[in-house]
């Protein structure tokens, strides 16, 4: 049997003295150890229901133990040891994981009928410890894409997963629109001047980073108190556990109504961003030299302390992302930096920064080695932690030097819109972090998940989250195998040659970088054209047909529960979708050829294809427009803003802006999306080109354009037709009959 002294001394000498502490002051959690215990206790009953009484939790005194958890059984009894909550409830979830076979996941659980007595671990007990000091969660537009309409008893859900899976640094972003307004009331800005700068909710993150303004808006107050008091259950469930949440601060970016207020501050007009003209998206912002920059800045910290009753000392801010500075002197950029820190540190002495570092990688050409060197090491050593936030594919921190002495999290991001669509980088997640953590320079502090949407590819975030928090390779097929087993709580080696099959190729990128993410999602989704840029894919067609052969065999062995039948229209829905493109394009070339009867045959079969596409999505609520409608609708206080917020919902995931600035970039597989939205403009198109083709005309790409916009795009952004929120048929029974009517068609 493990001896908790033992352990305890061991750990001491592992991570006490750890070179791990160098950089960073530790922030700890304030929450009292009783109050800690009560939340995972709590945690342990909403997971496990009457069969918590068999777990026995307790805390070690406080110290700076590296997150660890030791598990001891007896009799039918399971004794959890940790330091704080978070190591516990990673206890839980890795004797739920790995003894009891049980999956809680985004898109559903698998918990039901844990064995009695609950099943035995090695008589020794286990010992697990993290090997990171920190495990972060979400990336600032993970909000919008995916919890913008989310209620408590979601959020809930969420942060219990979190503290299942280790996660002991997220992101607390709600809510702080309504700290924004009062700020800049003191300031003597009105309400109207606030109306045109913040963004419908649909938008926050990109408002809130000084990309957007105005657009999706007015914003309304009602939704500002409520996303106040979600934000403070979130942060008191956040910290009972013993989390360090991480709250917004100043990054400079003003509403344009402060230049009329105070003409005498010092503001560049900087954007527009992406395709938005300056009307919704030009910025202003402070100039770092400007005394106002400490003042709002001080402020906003200050009122979040009072308004939360404390602070866990890390603060978001990004001045930059998405936006070129003025000017690459580094002087200058030095200042940029120092003047966010400054502003933070006036409102709490102890602030650390916590810097998205998407920058870096998304203007390199700017981000050379003096001006990377020049943002980071204006602040003082360990008061700034950065986020390497695309760490699995174009890793930052060699080029930028372990950003001098700064720490930062290794993260893997991999989604990019919320867009559905398989993918993944397994050998990279499962071996980098621990490569970059054991380099001699390295900074490392952390591991973290940062995709913009979640809801998809569920295996590859359990392995990071995995390897993020032992940082430990583990043997990829070995593990899949447990995956599939608790998934469907089934041995089925029908299943497990499933996954085993996804994992070595379509979830086994080792190329350079990241594929276009239309290779990911397919042209199911995009706006059609006769143009074609064909990219090379990571993986073939012959692997996708084995795992739909694998997964039909699987089908009928397998139990009707919520995980199955996610995975059955998961599989179907990517399945649909590489056939889609293959039919798309045999009709241009067959269009190219003149030959009116094969192209309209393959439109008739592609238009087919949409109709089955949006019935198995139809199938499970995790695919449906209809549920994302509702929760926007059902989030506004006022029903007088429920229309607003169904645009906000709809225009995200189809135009992006109201002239599809970002036509299609947050695009879902969702059914009634794939009905009225896909489907339609594929009609169109396919029309054009029969028409084109009979007349002898050529095809009018402007003119079609033009036609889908103000015909299908914009019309669907303004609808309020009601779409189906509960499933109609089973998943499983429509996934076996599209196999056989659709299987043939994937080797065309
Ligand atoms: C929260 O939202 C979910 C849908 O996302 C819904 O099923 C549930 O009833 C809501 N809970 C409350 C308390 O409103
Ligand atoms: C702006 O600066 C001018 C010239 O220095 C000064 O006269 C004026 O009072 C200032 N205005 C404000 C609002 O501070
Ligand atoms: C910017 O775009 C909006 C929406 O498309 C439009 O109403 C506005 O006139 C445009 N503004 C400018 C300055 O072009
Ligand atoms: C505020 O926090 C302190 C400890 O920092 C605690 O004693 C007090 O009860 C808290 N007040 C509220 C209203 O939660
Ligand atoms: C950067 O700006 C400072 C202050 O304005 C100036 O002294 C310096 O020459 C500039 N550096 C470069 C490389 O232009
Ligand atoms: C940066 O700030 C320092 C100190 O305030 C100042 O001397 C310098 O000119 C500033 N650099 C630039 C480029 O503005
Ligand atoms: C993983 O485990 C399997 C099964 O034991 C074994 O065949 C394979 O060689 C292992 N792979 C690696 C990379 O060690
Ligand atoms: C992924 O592909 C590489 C070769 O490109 C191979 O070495 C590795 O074993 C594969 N990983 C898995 C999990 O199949």
């Amino acid at each position: 049997m493990l001896k908790l002294s033992v352990v305890l001394f061991l750990l001491c000498i592992s991570t006490c003295n750890g070179r791990l502490f160098k950089t960073l002051d530790p922030v700890k959690s304030y929450t009292a150890q009783s109050d800690q215990l009560a939340a995972v206790q709590d945690l342990v009953k909403r997971v496990l229901g009457d069969r918590s009484d068999e777990i026995k939790i307790s805390l070690v005194p406080e110290a700076n133990y590296q997150d660890f958890a030791l598990l001891q059984y007896n009799d039918g009894i399971l004794t959890i040891t940790g330091n704080n909550g978070i190591g516990i409830a990673y206890g839980l979830n890795h004797y739920l994981k790995y003894f009891c076979r049980k999956q809680l996941s985004w898109a559903g659980d698998q918990i039901g009928n844990i064995p009695k007595p609950l099943p035995a671990i090695p008589t020794e007990g286990l010992f697990l410890q993290a090997g990171v000091k920190y495990r972060y969660y979400q990336n600032v537009c993970t909000v919008s894409y995916s919890s913008v309409w989310w209620n408590w008893t979601r959020w809930e859900r969420e942060i219990d997963w979190m503290a299942l899976n280790g996660i002991n640094l997220p992101l607390a972003f709600t809510g702080q629109e309504a700290i924004w307004q009062r700020v800049y009331k003191k300031l003597g800005l009105s309400q109207m001047d606030l109306d045109e700068h913040f963004v419908g909710p649909a938008f926050l993150a990109w408002g809130r980073m000084g990309n957007l303004k105005g657009f999706g808006g007015p914003l309304p107050d009602s939704w500002k108190e409520s996303q106040l008091a979600l934000q403070h259950k979130i942060l008191n469930r956040m910290r009972s556990l013993g989390m360090i949440p991480v709250l917004p601060g100043f990054a400079g970016h003003v509403p344009l109504a402060v230049s009329k207020k105070y003409p005498n501050a010092s503001i560049s007009q900087l954007g527009g961003w992406a395709n938005f003209n300056c009307t919704y998206s030009c910025s202003s912002l402070l100039e770092p030299d400007d005394p106002l920059f400490r003042t709002i800045g001080k402020m906003f910290i200050e009122e979040q302390i009072k308004e939360y009753n404390g602070t866990n000392h890390i603060y978001n801010a990004d001045t930059f992302n998405e936006m070129i500075p003025r000017s690459n002197n580094v002087s200058y950029l030095g200042n940029a930096s120092l003047a966010v820190y400054e502003a933070m540190t006036a409102g709490d002495p102890q602030a650390v920064w916590l810097m998205q570092g998407w920058l870096f990688h998304n203007a390199p050409w700017f981000w050379q080695t003096p001006q990377i060197k020049a943002l980071v090491t204006a602040v003082p050593m360990g008061r700034l932690l950065l986020l390497d936030l695309f760490s699995e594919a174009y890793p930052q921190f060699e080029r930028a030097n372990y950003y001098y002495g700064q720490p930062f999290i290794w993260c893997m991001l991999h989604d990019f819109g919320g867009n559905l669509g398989f993918y993944g980088k397994l050998e990279a997640i499962n071996n980098n972090p621990r490569k970059t953590l054991l380099t001699v320079d390295s900074t490392m502090v952390g591991t973290g998940i940062t995709p913009e949407g979640i809801n998809q590819n569920y295996l590859v975030y359990d392995l990071m989250l995995e390897a993020g928090f032992t940082v430990q390779p583990v043997n990829i097929s070995l593990w899949i195998e447990e995956y599939v087993r608790r998934r469907y709580d089934s041995d089925d080696k029908f299943a497990i040659a499933t996954w085993l099959e996804i994992g070595s190729s379509i979830y086994n990128d080792t190329t350079t970088g990241f594929p276009a993410k239309s290779l990911i999602r397919g042209p199911i989704v995009k706006r059609p054209s006769t143009v074609i840029t064909e990219l090379p894919y990571w993986y073939t067609y012959s692997s996708l047909e084995s795992v739909w052969d694998y997964f039909s065999k699987a089908m009928p062995n397998l139990k009707d529960i919520p995980t199955v039948r996610y995975d059955a229209v998961d599989i179907t829905r990517q399945m649909l979708q590489a056939i889609h493109r293959v039919l798309y394009y045999a009709m241009l070339q067959e269009f190219e050829w003149k030959n009116p009867n094969t192209m309209f045959t393959l439109g008739e079969l592609i238009l087919d294809l949409y109709d089955d596409f949006d019935r198995i999505l139809a199938t499970d609520s995790h695919f449906m427009m209809g549920c994302w409608i509702r929760d926007a609708r059902l989030s506004a206080v006022d029903p007088k803003d429920r229309d607003l917020f169904e645009y906000n919902a709809r225009n995200q995931v189809t135009l992006w802006g109201p002239e599809g600035e970002i036509l299609d970039y947050g695009d879902k597989h969702w059914a009634s999306l794939a009905k009225y939205y896909y489907r339609p403009r594929w009609a169109l198109f396919i029309q054009r080109l029969e028409y084109s083709l009979i007349t002898d005309t050529p095809f009018d790409p402007v003119g079609f354009a033009h036609d889908v916009f103000s015909n299908v795009e914009e019309p669907f952004t303004i609808s309020k037709s009601t779409y189906p929120t509960t499933p109609t048929e089973n998943s499983l029974e429509v996934a076996m009959e599209l196999y056989h009517k659709w299987r043939p068609f994937l080797t065309l």
